[in-house]
């Protein structure tokens, strides 16, 4: 990957508020840096444009697997396949749209995958990679592996206890390097009590956490998520993650 650039995957157990803290990780350095940010939503079985814009005319959005079914990925088509936001300059998303899947367009390899993370670290300074939680997801697994940070993502749930202590036993292999991915935790449900400190003592090394915040919950319904939200705590959090990560 490009020294200049920096990737940052976000992986984790499913519903642990991933796609949440990716978008407003990826939204914060924005807002905060004046850099050019790439957002990368490599899920194929829940395709993301969709569920961040869903305002959006099928046509306008455009798939990141038409990119990849071509012979070489190129930095211009992967610009032309990048869905942008009015009023953000220099911030991008890429992802799959509405209706597709992994048989939408050909397989692709690592190969694959790695020049499209070279044509987006030539176009950005920093590239957030929403990752899905399996990594049967060839983009997910190649940002887990060579990403320059992987931020892990639990909720305090049995859900996300149990994701943990299946599947990190299966990425034992120092590509991954699990011992300096850094774990967070995070509230994705303010209605019902949720034992924080329990998660805590089966999560291990919980580096930092994300409060609960109803208006983020709502943003997500409504596709506004990269709008600022007028929450303190949440800001705070994400300041200073966001200082740690750039
Ligand atoms: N800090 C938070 N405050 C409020 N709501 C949150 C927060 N984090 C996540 N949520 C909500 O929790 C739900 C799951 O979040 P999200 O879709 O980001 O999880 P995910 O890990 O990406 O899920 P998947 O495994 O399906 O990709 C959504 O309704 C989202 O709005
Ligand atoms: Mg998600």
């Amino acid at each position: 990957m490009s020294i200049l650039a920096k990737v940052t995957a976000v992986w984790g157990a499913p519903d642990s508020g991933k796609t949440t803290f990716a978008v407003k990780l990826a939204a914060a350095i924005y807002d905060n840096y004046n850099s050019t940010v790439m957002l990368v939503c490599p899920d194929m079985e829940t395709p993301t444009l969709p569920v961040l814009f869903p305002n959006a005319k099928r046509d306008d959005l455009s798939s990141i697997g038409a990119v990849l079914a071509k012979t070489d990925v190129t930095k211009d088509d992967v610009i032309l396949h990048t869905v942008s936001i009015r009023g953000m300059e220099n911030f991008g998303v890429v992802g799959f749209k509405d209706g597709e899947n992994k048989y939408t367009y050909p397989s692709f390899d690592e190969v694959k995958v790695r020049a499209l993370f070279a044509a987006l670290t030539d176009n950005a300074q920093v590239i957030v990679v929403d990752c899905t939680s399996s990594l049967s997801n060839p983009i997910s697994a190649y940002a887990v592996k060579y990403a320059d940070e992987v931020i892990r993502i639990a909720a305090p749930t049995l859900k996300s206890i149990s994701w943990q202590s299946s599947q990190l036993a299966l990425y034992a292999d120092p590509v991954y390097k699990l011992d300096r991915q850094i774990q967070g935790l995070n509230v994705p449900d303010g209605e019902l009590y949720m034992p924080l400190e329990e998660a805590r003592a089966h999560i291990a090394d919980v580096r930092f956490s994300v409060p609960y915040c109803r208006a983020v919950k709502q943003q997500m319904l409504d596709g506004k998520l990269w709008k600022s939200v007028k929450d303190r705590d949440f800001n705070k959090k994400f300041r200073a993650l966001v200082e740690k990560v750039v």
